[in-house]
């Protein structure tokens, strides 16, 4: 017995990245998977592909920063699937007007916004749904993908991000606490540098290995799969009595706080 037999799984951004690499596990794993993605042409593919690997997986289109769309999502996937026992919502990233090393006087409200809506409004919206559905079902799990860029100010990551992935930590564990009643977990990833089409599309390889040097004991870029193992142990009855938890899959870059590692292991590590 695989170890999601059965179980209905929404991956909300899961058409890309880690969050591709979550449905591709999920599916890999026995469960029934619904993609929901604004990228008609991979989530599609991704979905052909795995019903080819003999899973049950289908592609469908929700901007999830639209409340009418999340709720009918939501409905569809019951109607279709006859529940939804988890949920990972996965999207997020900053607003194309967002621009990396903004800060507060130069951040537009447009880019302020925008990123609300992508990175904290769509898992609002998301939560009100599958708390709804799962609170009168017997429960669920819930993950969210926040990011490490929640922590502390980043050079990296715009203030808008960093803002929207902080208020996220709080939906989590707000929510943790108000539904374990209900028999709901709800945890969080917190991902450091990975090497997803996103990060490559912001920084050059060279910029990536600089960061991962910089900033990690393990000096690498985290794999999406790598990301999408965190996930799914949290999604599964191994992970039965955590929950409220933001648990950094970053290469030890916590392990250095705000400062970052010593100069010396900086050099060794791009001496590699
Ligand atoms: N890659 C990293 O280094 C990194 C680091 C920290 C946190 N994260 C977080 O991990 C998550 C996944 O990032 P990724 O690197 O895989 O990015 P990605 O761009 O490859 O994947 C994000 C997916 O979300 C989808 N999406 C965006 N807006 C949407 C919307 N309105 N409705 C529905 N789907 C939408 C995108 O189409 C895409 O398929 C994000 O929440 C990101 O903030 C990534």
């Amino acid at each position: 017995m695989a170890r999601f037999d059965n179980k209905v799984v929404l991956v909300a951004g899961g058409a890309s990245g880690i969050g591709a690499a979550t449905s591709e596990r999920f599916a890999r794993e026995g469960a029934r998977v619904v993609i929901a993605d604004i990228k008609d042409d991979a989530g599609q593919a991704l979905a052909s592909e795995l019903a080819k690997l003999g899973a049950t997986a289908v592609y469908r289109y929700c901007d999830c920063t639209e409340s009418n769309q999340v709720a009918q999502l939501v409905d569809g996937i019951v109607d279709e699937f006859g529940g939804l026992d988890i949920a990972a919502n996965v999207l997020g990233g900053g607003h194309v007007t967002d621009a990396p090393g903004s800060t507060v006087h130069t951040t537009s409200e447009q880019a302020f916004d925008g990123t609300m809506a992508i990175s904290l409004r769509s898992v609002f919206l998301l939560m009100q749904q599958e708390l709804e559905y799962m609170m009168n079902h017997g429960g669920g799990v819930i993950v969210n993908v926040s990011s490490m860029a929640s922590l502390a100010a980043e050079k990296h990551a715009t203030l808008a991000y960093g803002i929207a992935k902080a208020g996220l930590n709080h939906l989590t564990r707000f929510a943790a606490a108000d539904y374990a009643r209900y028999n709901i977990r709800v945890n969080a990833i917190l991902p450091g540098t990975t090497a997803t089409p996103l990060l490559r599309s912001l920084f050059s390889e060279e910029q990536i290995v600089e960061m991962c040097a910089g900033q990690q004991a393990i000096p690498r870029a985290v794999e999406p799969d790598e990301q999408a193992n965190a996930i799914l142990w949290l999604a599964s009855d191994e992970a039965a009595m955590i929950t409220g938890v933001l648990l950094p899959v970053d290469g030890g870059r916590s392990a250095f706080g705000l400062q970052g590692p010593p100069a010396s292991a900086v050099a060794r590590a791009l001496s590699k």
